[in-house]
């Protein structure tokens, strides 16, 4: 069976390519000119590589034909603007669908890799179900939402909507490897104690998932949430962090969240004078200051027979080593 991965080369993207290979399927990945290959590049010579841009329907007319199924993974992350969060997450899934639908004979399954973040904060006393009005509360999970709601409405080709919980491990440059960057220089940065709780996904559990919902017929139409059944707080996940550090005493810094404010705007001035685009910024801070992002998957564990069970533990570990072994983090 040959599979199409959007966003081949990015974090979630390239655990699963390389998941799909150790499972004897073929791959083709898509990538943009400008891509950067480093996550795949052991990979690289044993997939067919596509060309093509979300934003570009004509370049994707032809990326899905000879393929059994396509998992679209590719997203816009970050963005300096709402646009671009539109542009690639909403109207890019669109293309894309419409890419598939030029050869839904031949397709057996789109899997969208969507995100928890259409589903909305929930708190750990309640955790959010699937079957919930989608609550985003970011321009990012608004644009995510419409990307689902395309493929709701347009595909031809029998779908599956993932919405992974915070993704967390090797190769991961996000908002996670700040913290792990805080944590090796003694601080553990706790908003509001540190309290609240988030599901999270270790990527590998989660390139399970992803392939347990491509090879699930009762998936077909559905929706599921991938996380790990205990969800954590962030003072959990910095201790443990801590600890797989071997940082004995870390400076516990507690920061009301009204501080977020003047930290995200100076955050994106910088970013912006740079060119860059910052992880911390004042769209980040209604998603942070939730009173917790957990959601149940429950539903992927029955229906699907699929459960995230790497110990949150054993992925921070390994995520530590591969940030030391790839010069991400000095040790
Ligand atoms: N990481 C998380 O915590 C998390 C949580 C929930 C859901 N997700 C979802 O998981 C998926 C993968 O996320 P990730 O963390 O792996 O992100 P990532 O590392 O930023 O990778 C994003 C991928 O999308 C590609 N891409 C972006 N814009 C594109 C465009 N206009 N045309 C073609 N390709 C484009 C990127 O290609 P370039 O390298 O060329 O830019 C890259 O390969 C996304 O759908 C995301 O919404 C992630």
């Amino acid at each position: 069976m040959k599979v199409l991965v959007t966003g081949s080369n990015g974090f979630v993207g390239s655990h699963l390519v390389r998941q799909l290979l150790r499972e004897g399927y073929q791959v083709r990945a898509l990538l943009r000119t400008t891509s950067d290959t480093r996550l795949i590049k052991e990979e690289l010579p044993d997939v067919e590589v596509a060309y093509g841009e979300l934003r570009a329907p004509e370049s994707l007319l032809e990326v899905a034909r000879g393929v059994d199924a396509v998992v679209h993974c590719a997203a816009k992350t970050k963005a300096k603007t709402l646009k671009e969060y539109y542009q690639a997450n909403a109207r890019g899934a669109l293309n894309l669908v419409e890419a598939c639908n030029s050869c839904a004979g031949e397709l057996v399954r789109l899997v969208l890799v969507s995100s928890v973040a259409v589903t909305g904060p929930g708190p750990a006393s309640r955790p959010a179900v699937e079957e919930r009005t989608p609550r985003p509360i970011s321009h990012y999970g608004r644009s995510k939402a419409l990307g689902e709601r395309w493929v709701r409405l347009r595909s031809r080709v029998p779908f599956t909507i993932v919405r992974p919980a915070a993704v967390y491990g090797p190769g991961d440059s996000s908002g996670f490897l700040m913290v792990f960057d805080a944590v090796r220089r003694g601080w553990m940065p706790l908003i509001d104690g540190g309290l609240a709780r988030t599901s999270l996904i270790y990527v590998a559990d989660l390139a399970r998932g992803i392939l347990a919902a491509l090879r699930s017929d009762a998936a077909v139409g559905q929706t599921y949430h991938l996380a790990h059944p205990r969800p954590c707080s962030q003072r959990q996940l910095q201790e443990n962090i801590a600890r797989a550090m071997g940082v004995m005493r870390p400076r516990r810094v507690f920061f009301p969240h009204l501080l977020l404010y003047p930290i995200c705007l100076l955050s994106e001035l910088r970013a912006s004078l740079t060119g860059q685009v910052s992880m911390v910024n004042l769209q980040k801070i209604p998603e942070l200051v939730a009173p917790g992002w957990v959601c149940s998957a429950r539903k992927a564990s029955d229906e699907l027979g699929f459960t995230a069970g790497t110990p949150l533990s054993a992925g921070v570990r390994e995520t530590l080593r591969w940030y030391v072994d790839n010069g991400w983090l000095s040790a």
